[in-house]
């Protein structure tokens, strides 16, 4: 069973999926509000606990807006210079896994365009308020999570880490093996792949 029966379609779709990286330097070209709708419409489609969809989307063009978000966290700094952000607005604290499949999709399917994109965590809760308190949001929200996008500003962009503050942070840009992360059937026995028959 396959999502397409062209080979090459599947080769690409799991490269688009392997490939999404953090960007966090962006270029000046603004990010057409066709791909914006896009990427909103993919995340519409995200599957949550019994289908609440406790979510909201704000999307922030304004770049005074998106320069103060950026001084809401440690690590956001990136936010400045992002041609558009979003705001993952949920019902409350409790949903994260939902905000965190809500923001993969959104990542990805922004990734589709070419568009690249990285988190930016806001805290503390002073900073929440703050971010709430600039956007319009209702109190009684979780607004924990934005995310900054845009077209890369270079080859590197991809690659590198882009502020002092999260060269402190960052761990190395690649992944921990397989070997070391995936079991089969028992926890801590390697997982290996059968050869086919
Ligand atoms: C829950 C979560 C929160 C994150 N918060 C931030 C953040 O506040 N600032 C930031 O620059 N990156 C943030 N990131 C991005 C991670 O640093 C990034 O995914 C990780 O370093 C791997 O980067 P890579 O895919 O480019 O290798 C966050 C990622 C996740 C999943």
């Amino acid at each position: 069973m396959s999502t397409t029966d062209d080979p090459s379609t599947e080769a690409r779709l799991l490269e688009v999926l392997r490939s999404l990286r953090a960007v966090r330097r962006y270029a000046p070209t603004s990010v057409p509000d066709e791909v914006v709708q896009d990427v909103l419409e993919v995340g519409r489609w995200t599957g949550s606990g019994k289908n609440v969809q406790p979510w909201e989307m704000l999307v922030v063009r304004n770049r005074s807006s998106l320069r103060e978000l950026a001084t809401l966290s440690q690590f956001a700094d990136h936010l400045a210079g992002a041609s558009f952000a979003i705001a993952l607005v949920m019902a409350s604290p409790s949903h994260r896994l939902d905000a965190g499949r809500l923001a993969e999709r959104l990542m990805l399917a922004a990734w589709c365009h070419g568009v690249g994109s990285c988190i930016g965590s806001i805290f503390p809760d002073e900073n929440e308020a703050k971010a709430k308190g600039l956007l319009g949001v209702p109190d009684e929200r979780d607004l924990r999570t934005t995310i900054a996008f845009g077209y890369p500003a270079d080859a590197d962009a991809r690659r590198i880490r882009a502020t002092p503050n999260i060269k402190t942070v960052l761990p190395s840009i690649g992944r921990k093996p397989l070997s070391s992360i995936a079991y089969l059937d028992r926890y801590g026995a390697p997982w290996s792949r059968r050869n086919a028959s």
